[in-house]
């Protein structure tokens, strides 16, 4: 018989490589590669077996094969981010910083499930039933119809599971998870990964919606929820500044959905509440103009979202001036930077850079390049932008400004709030007559002269 391969894998990412390494190379994580347990071989090492598997061709698929509905939970930010609702048969992976408010969403989400008629369960590895009964009592959820355990035996858990038929099963966490058929600690690799492969096959096999929560950890002793992100359907962050009582929750993967759709709560006493009108929210306490402030019109998922970005530029006391930024991604604005010192000659040596998003979101669209350029200028040159103006627009190295998509509805988002001016690069769609004035500028250097003079 061959010998046994000895493989090792990353708890960060969930890369595998051959040997051991203090650091992850696909990842950059330091000391996160453990040993994988290895597999046992198979009945008889042949490759051809007795049994086969199941076969149809896709045009013999009527309709009544087709997945049932989907199941609103009447959340409205919960259910976009789901791609509408939930999809039975599925497995959703939440993921999110420990402390975040996973729990208290999922028990809210249990609730709101259960009560629209989905058997619901809420399996705790944390906390016992008491204290999931407690956070339902703050929560006001006492009477939901919904069955708790607090187990991490996951043959107990699926042995229960499969008598009940649920149609919603909630397992937090995935890494408390514990299966008896792998030889490791919970939480590791192996071990969180088999319990997700376990899990999602219930779900399909029953025809249960799955929904995994796991805590993104910091270092790599137990194992991120990354490692089990290909094995599900659905992958949804729950992200937001410790400091601020916003949280957002985000698909980066959505099999039945748009990703990058986002959903928007606000924490308060009694668990979290929807937002409906985000972008009132990210801008600030907006009365007079301050310089460094710039409101660019972005566009998360299927929905409008205005946001401010924040700068401040001062002269740095080190030699090496800092860069620091939140919200936003540091090499960006590094190139960013770059672009504004090469192409406009607008130079930030010696100078402290710090980028900001308010309000405690994220922006990755390309599209605020133009928002953050805007704030780093106004902030440099200590002037403001007018108050009344958002800005968008990609930024590309020769320093033109590209067109980016729907600008009609960024258009009308801006509106909507009060807006009555609008920077937009040239080209691209024309948008409607929403009411804005909307200057549309080919490159930097044209934005830099019309805006600030110079
Ligand atoms: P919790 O849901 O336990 O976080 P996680 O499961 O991600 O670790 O929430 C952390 C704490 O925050 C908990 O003590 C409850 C509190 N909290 C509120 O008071 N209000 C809220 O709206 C939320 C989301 C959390
Ligand atoms: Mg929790």
């Amino acid at each position: 018989m061959a010998k046994p391969v000895t493989t090792f894998s990353c708890a960060e990412c969930g890369a595998t490589s051959s040997k051991w390494s203090g650091r992850c190379e696909a990842c950059g994580a330091w000391n996160s590669i453990s040993e994988d347990v290895p597999l046992s071989a198979g009945p008889s090492g042949k490759t051809l077996g007795a049994a086969r598997g199941k076969r149809v061709a896709l045009s013999d698929l009527s309709a009544k094969e087709a997945p049932p509905p989907r199941t609103s939970s009447g959340l409205d930010e919960l259910d976009r981010v789901l791609g509408g609702g939930l999809v039975p048969a599925s497995a959703i992976l939440v993921g999110g910083d420990p402390g975040i408010g996973k729990s208290t969403l999922l028990l809210q989400a249990a609730a709101a499930f259960a009560g629209k008629g989905l058997k619901t369960f809420y399996i705790s590895g944390e906390e016992a039933s008491a204290q999931v009964r407690m956070r339902a009592a703050r929560l006001g959820l006492q009477n939901a119809p919904v069955q708790l355990g607090a187990d991490t035996s996951l043959r107990d858990i699926l042995t229960t599971l499969d008598e009940e038929r649920p149609d919603l099963v909630i397992i937090d966490s995935i890494q408390t998870m514990w299966s008896d058929i792998v030889d490791s600690a919970p939480g590791s690799v192996s071990q969180v990964r088999a319990a997700a492969h376990e899990l999602t096959t219930f779900a399909k096999r029953r025809g249960a919606a799955v929904v995994l929560v796991g805590h993104v950890t910091k270092e790599g002793q137990i194992a991120g929820p990354r490692v089990v992100e290909h094995m599900v359907d659905t992958v949804l962050y729950f992200e937001g500044e410790r400091g601020h009582q916003f949280r957002i929750l985000r698909a980066v993967k959505n099999r039945f959905g748009p990703a990058d759709e986002i959903g928007v709560f606000e924490m308060t006493g009694a668990g979290l509440a929807e937002v409906s009108n985000p972008s009132a929210l990210f801008m600030g306490e907006r009365g007079r103009p301050v310089p460094g402030s710039a409101v660019f019109a972005g566009i998360e998922g299927t929905r409008p979202v205005l946001v401010e970005f924040q700068a401040l530029v001062a002269p740095s006391p080190h030699s090496q001036a800092r860069r620091a930024t939140v919200g936003w991604d540091g090499s960006r604005l590094a190139t960013i930077l770059a672009v504004l010192e090469a192409r406009c000659g607008i130079p930030f040596a010696g100078l402290d850079v710090y980028l900001n998003v308010a309000g405690g979101m994220k922006v990755s669209e390309p599209a605020a390049d133009l928002a953050v350029a805007a704030a780093l200028l106004s902030a440099r040159e200590d002037s403001a932008l007018p108050a009344d103006c958002v800005v968008f627009g990609e930024i590309s190295l020769s320093g033109a400004l590209r067109p980016v998509g729907q600008t009609e509805n960024r258009l009308k988002e801006a509106a909507k709030l009060g807006f009555s001016s609008a920077i937009a690069p040239e080209g691209g769609k024309p948008g409607g007559n929403e009411g804005l004035r909307l200057m549309r500028m080919a490159d930097l250097t044209s934005f830099v002269g019309e805006v600030f003079g110079a």
